[in-house]
């Protein structure tokens, strides 16, 4: 069996990733401190794949345990998870989110050479992106200024990958630069556990239909786009786990010595407005919501070109918005009130 790691592997992304790998005949490994994430992800998992997976607990910063994992385990590759990715509080805790999110790709990076392990698959952002000016936006698109530490780590991230295959060395890696993931695994087992009130989109418009957050606001109606609500490009967790098996299947085939960045979103954007209307027509609810003020920061419209992807990794998406969005209210209906 082919093992690979997951680093941050009981978080939202990852957990989807673990399920998709073990499809794809691989055998996961997960580490996870559980700062993000919760242990009941990890009998979710054992539901759908009917098995245990093993995993470890603590963090990959320490670079003792990873080389622990490392000595116990023969990995093809890593898929590196593990960030903090809350937008504003990286804004108050700077240092937090550059320690956590850089040191832990340092720290790895170091310990996979020590092992001789060489496939790496990054998680960045579309946040690298800013405003584009033109649509859709391709890799080659200059990234832009971050507007905040959290997006900031993301851009160094995705520098230090760069810089480390210039160097010389034998890695092969890969950045995917995600767009907004939503959705969840069909069988409604493992989700999006949002710790406190969300700030992403289809957590809230859920947990509002649940009657956990009183109201949904739109921030803003005024924006250059077919609504005036601003315009993301959501892509469903189970297509963007699966561009990480198509990643690492890449990878295998690649010379050393070797980095990329693909985008994975769906190549299609929708409004706000729409994604609660197309939450009413699947969830039969009235939502209650309200148009307020822009939220400082947005970008008022971006989605993904996806030729790259579609034409390098062979990936294409096989979930529509309806879909995302049934999984979403499956997900959260199981839950019911948890928060
Ligand atoms: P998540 O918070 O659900 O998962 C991250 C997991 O990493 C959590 O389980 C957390 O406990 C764990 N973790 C964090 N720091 C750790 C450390 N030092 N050691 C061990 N475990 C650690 O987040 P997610 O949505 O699954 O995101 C996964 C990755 O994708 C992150 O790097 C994130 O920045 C990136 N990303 C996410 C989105 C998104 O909207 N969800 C968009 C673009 C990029
Ligand atoms: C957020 C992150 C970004 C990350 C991306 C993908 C911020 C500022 N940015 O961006 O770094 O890469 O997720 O996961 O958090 N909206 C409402 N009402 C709400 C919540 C959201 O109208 O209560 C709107 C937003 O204005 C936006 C859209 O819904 O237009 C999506 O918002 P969100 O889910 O927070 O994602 P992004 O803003 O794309």
């Amino acid at each position: 069996m082919k093992k690979i790691l997951i680093t941050g592997g009981a978080g939202y992304i990852g957990s989807h990733t673990a399920v998709a790998l073990v499809d794809a005949g691989f055998e996961p490994v997960i580490i996870d401190n559980f700062s993000n994430s919760d242990k009941s992800v990890l009998s979710g998992l054992k539901h759908i794949l009917g098995k245990d997976l093993s995993y470890y607990e603590g963090d990959c910063n320490d670079s003792t345990l990873l080389n622990k994992v490392f000595s116990e385990n023969d990995f093809q590759g890593v898929i590196h998870f593990a960030a903090f990715k809350a937008v504003g509080e990286s804004t108050q805790l700077p240092l937090k989110y550059y320690s956590n999110n850089i040191d832990s790709l340092l720290i790895l990076l170091e310990t996979m050479a020590a092992h001789g392990v060489k496939d790496l698959v990054f998680s960045s952002s579309c946040t690298v992106y800013g405003q584009p000016d033109v649509l859709p936006v391709s890799e080659d698109t200059p990234r832009q200024e971050a507007e905040s530490p959290y997006g900031n780590t993301k851009k160094i991230c995705e520098d230090i990958l760069r810089d480390y295959i210039k160097s010389g060395v034998n890695s092969r890696i890969i950045s995917l630069r995600y767009f907004n993931p939503v959705g969840a695994h069909p069988s409604g087992e493992i989700g999006e556990l949002p710790l406190g009130v969300p700030n992403n989109l289809v957590p809230f418009i859920t947990q509002t239909a649940m009657g956990i957050r009183e109201k949904l606001t739109v921030f803003g109606n005024d924006y250059n786009t077919a609504d005036g609500s601003c315009v993301r490009d959501y892509i469903h967790v189970m297509d963007l786990a699966d561009a990480h098996v198509k990643a690492l299947a890449y990878l295998s085939q690649q010379k050393d010595n070797f980095y990329d960045l693909f985008n994975v979103g769906t190549g299609n954007g929708n409004t706000v407005l729409e994604v609660i209307q197309t939450f009413e027509k699947i969830s039969q609810l009235a939502l209650n919501y309200h148009i307020g003020p822009r939220r400082p920061g947005d970008i008022e419209k971006v989605w993904a070109s996806t030729e790259k992807i579609q034409k390098v990794l062979g990936w294409k998406p096989k979930y529509s918005l309806e879909d995302s969005i049934r999984d979403s209210w499956n997900w959260q209906q199981k839950l019911g009130e948890k928060v």
